[in-house]
């Protein structure tokens, strides 16, 4: 018996998927077809499935072809497999020629022709339009945006709007794209959606102009320096059938959540103290060190740090206390936030003039959940107990610098891929301001005191 097996996502399972199982099938008597995982396609770059796992599963089993199905989760698993399954012939389609001949050590390989004018690249795109996005200020985390954009399917970046034309004009040099300094309306109508990464405090008015005009809206953190402003901002939204996500990279990071569920299955007992801490000593002459008004490290990092303590305790907490570092002009170059619970209690840390390990520490009845910095990409994290030989080690899968899953997440809700908002709730959006108004107030009053 001559056993064949080849491998894919098929994914919205289509002509060439079946043309190419039918050709594997013919070439032995026996055919195994390997389904990749959702998290095994994550690592190699395809965050834009539209199938799960099991449906793609189903789509194989339909087709008839496949006398076996069996799951591909990781690199190397091929040879594995091949030797496992005693695999006479590996076969894929000709897209990959060259790139497994080195399993012909193992087996003989076959690349198939592929099926011409038909992907699940190209299904995606046709279920749903490409989704126009322009940019909202054009510094460095736009330029990060622009990098990302080739990892997710879905989106085009089409234009961005910066009033001040240095800034417009050294960007639309390096990408080409059409850069608008004047009409916001102007800009707007040529877009389904923004992203906004102009400075902290023109983040609202730019949120709700775009919100007004019909457009979704990926907006960097804070959506809004005050509690009613974000709430204004969710609310409105909501009414017009609009996305409004906001851009903390953190909470759509495969490995954050990982992370938030082992904490919450109970692993480490009741959850009792968090400890999240992001510092940074940055270039003294960027935005967030000279921008005594709206830089510094709260409206730089607050955000990440308290993530996570929202995510356990929830975003009802019985007191908070902010105190800070400050420069002369009012910046603050070191902030903690001290938040109480009913539960247990939490401190969030952050900074751009003093550097410390930058380590989240969720502690726990039975133990403690360590993630080292860089945490807030979370791509490993440990869980200690009162033994010390007793460790548990955790490598999450972490692509880029992690923006593309918050943009992967924002085009699926445009496309209303059915998810919910569990990634960042809007009460933890509205959270979020409400601390930052607290925080802008503190720092109003000393400077009135001054
Ligand atoms: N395939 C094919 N003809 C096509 C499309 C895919 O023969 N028109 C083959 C691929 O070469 C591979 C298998 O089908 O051996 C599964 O491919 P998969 O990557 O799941 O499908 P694609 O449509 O290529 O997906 P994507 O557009 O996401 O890359």
């Amino acid at each position: 018996m001559r056993k064949v097996i080849t491998y894919g996502t098929f994914d919205l399972f289509h002509e060439g998927h079946h043309n190419l199982l039918q050709r594997a099938k013919a070439l032995g008597d026996y055919l195994i077809v390997g389904v990749t995982t959702d998290h095994f396609d994550e690592a190699r770059g395809k965050i834009n499935v539209v199938d799960s796992c099991l449906e793609r599963v189903e789509s194989v089993r339909k087709s008839g072809l496949a006398d076996e199905i069996i799951i591909e989760d990781h690199a190397g698993q091929k040879m594995e497999d091949i030797q496992k399954y005693n695999v006479d012939i590996f076969t894929v389609g000709s897209d990959w020629v060259g790139t497994f001949d080195y399993l012909n050590k193992f087996c003989q390989v076959v690349y198939l022709d592929r099926t011409p004018d038909i992907s699940s690249t190209m299904l995606r795109s046709s279920h749903f339009k490409i989704v126009r996005v322009g940019i909202v200020g054009t510094g460095r985390i736009a330029v990060r945006f622009m990098a990302e954009e080739k990892f997710v399917s879905g989106m085009n970046i089409v234009s961005a709007f910066n009033p001040e034309t240095d800034s417009g004009n050294m960007f639309h040099k390096k990408y080409g794209i059409k850069i608008y300094s004047g009409d916001y309306g102007e800009f707007l109508d040529g877009v389904d959606a923004v992203y906004i990464a102009s400075p902290n405090e023109t983040h609202y008015e730019y949120a709700k102009n775009a919100i007004k005009a019909g457009k979704h809206v990926l907006c960097e953190n804070p959506i809004a320096l005050d509690r009613q402003g974000a709430v204004e901002l969710l609310e409105l939204a909501e009414e017009r059938g609009i996305v409004l996500l906001e851009g903390i990279k953190t909470a759509y990071c495969p490995g954050f959540q990982q992370l938030i569920n082992t904490a919450r299955s109970g692993q480490i007992g009741e959850i009792r103290d968090i400890e999240a801490c992001f510092t940074r000593l940055a270039d003294p002459n960027s935005r967030e060190c000279t921008d005594a008004q709206f830089g510094g490290a709260f409206l730089e990092y607050a955000a990440y740090t308290l993530l996570p303590v929202f995510k356990l305790y929830g975003t009802n907490y019985k007191d908070v206390e902010i105190h800070s570092i400050t420069r002369e002009d009012g910046l603050d170059s070191y902030t903690k936030i001290d938040l109480v619970y009913d539960q247990g209690m939490a401190t969030a840390k952050c900074g751009v003039g003093v550097k410390t390990e930058g380590q989240l520490v969720i502690s726990g009845s039975k133990g403690y959940i360590l993630a080292e910095s860089p945490w807030w990409l979370t791509r490993k994290f440990k869980i200690r107990y009162e033994d010390p030989n007793k460790v548990e080690s955790f490598e999450p899968k972490f692509q880029g610098d992690g923006l593309r899953y918050e943009m992967s997440e924002f085009v699926a809700r445009i496309n209303k891929i059915d998810r919910n908002k569990y990634l960042l709730t809007p009460e933890e959006a509205i959270a979020m301001s409400e601390i930052t108004e607290m925080f802008m107030k503190e720092r109003k009053s000393r400077k009135k005191k001054e």
